[in-house]
């Protein structure tokens, strides 16, 4: 039997209670398993897409499903699969959690109270650290550390967690080069590994292009999807970032230079 489609969407329309139509006419289909990224400028509804799919919000119109589950009537079977890195994590920066404590976290909350460490949780936490080059910060309070450092021990968190997609929105912002290597990387070679779907939203397809096998380019609605190669079209990207926007080839891949990217500061 086929598997069912990674994320499928009908005539999804999301309207906050203030009156902002966040997404409207978003039908699409990404099968199973994928490397997606979610690309698109500020406010183009990409953190507003994943939430719906993981039924923290509730469309207006049309549907949406993870793995042909429902993201409204199943939500709980769908949270129960995903793992999720959120924009802007609330994680309690006055509470002196440590790095352990956060990346155990992502394996304790999928368990029934009451939740111990087992030496299993253990180990994945650490490998997961090990992934992202952490390991040795495994008892440092997780307030002491910089915002790039946070944002691998969050990837680590997701990625000792168990379910069959991670999906994490902007991973990479606030990192540097070397962060953001090191955290790409890390998907990279987790996505080979295991059977794990991934989804990224990003502001740079640059870092992951490689990696990517499908690609949604969002203003409000779909403007784009397909393969890195067919996405990165002068037109599409023109349209969506406005007539500065440029597709530049280089040793065979294509590379988008927005403003967001910061650079087309040479033109
Ligand atoms: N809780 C909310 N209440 C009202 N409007 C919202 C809310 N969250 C988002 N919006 C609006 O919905 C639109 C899409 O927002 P969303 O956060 O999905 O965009 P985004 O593509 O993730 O942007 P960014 O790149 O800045 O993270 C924006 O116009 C935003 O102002
Ligand atoms: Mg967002």
């Amino acid at each position: 039997m086929k598997a069912p489609p990674l994320i499928e969407a009908n005539d999804l329309a999301v309207r906050y209670p203030n009156g902002e139509l966040a997404l409207h006419h978003v039908t699409f289909r990404i099968d199973s398993p994928s490397f997606t990224a979610i690309i698109g400028p500020n406010g183009s509804g990409k953190s507003t897409l994943v939430k719906t799919a993981l039924g923290l919000i509730k469309p207006s119109r049309g549907t949406i499903s993870v793995n042909g589950y429902d993201s409204v009537k199943k939500a709980g079977k769908i949270r129960k699969m995903v793992r999720y890195v959120p924009q802007r994590d609330r994680i309690e920066l006055a509470v002196p959690m440590k790095v352990k404590d956060i990346v155990l976290m992502g394996r304790l909350l999928k368990k029934l109270p009451p939740r111990f460490a087992t030496s299993k949780d253990i180990t994945a936490a650490k490998e997961a650290l090990r992934e992202v080059n952490m390991e040795a910060l495994w008892d440092r309070p997780f307030p002491e550390l910089s915002g790039g450092q946070r944002q691998r021990v969050l990837v680590a968190r997701a990625l000792a967690s168990e379910g069959s997609i991670l999906v994490l929105d902007e991973p990479l912002t606030g990192t540097d080069v070397e962060s953001q290597d090191l955290i790409v990387e890390a998907l990279g070679r987790y996505h080979k590994e295991n059977d794990v779907s991934i989804i990224m939203i990003t502001h740079d397809l640059n870092p992951i292009h490689t990696l990517v096998q499908d690609v949604i380019l969002l203003k409000n609605t779909i403007v784009g999807i397909g393969e890195p190669c067919s996405v990165m079209d002068p037109e599409l990207i023109k349209k969506v970032y406005g007539p500065t926007a440029q597709i530049v080839e280089y040793s065979g891949h294509k590379y988008c230079m927005t403003r967001d990217s910061g650079l087309d500061r040479h033109d």
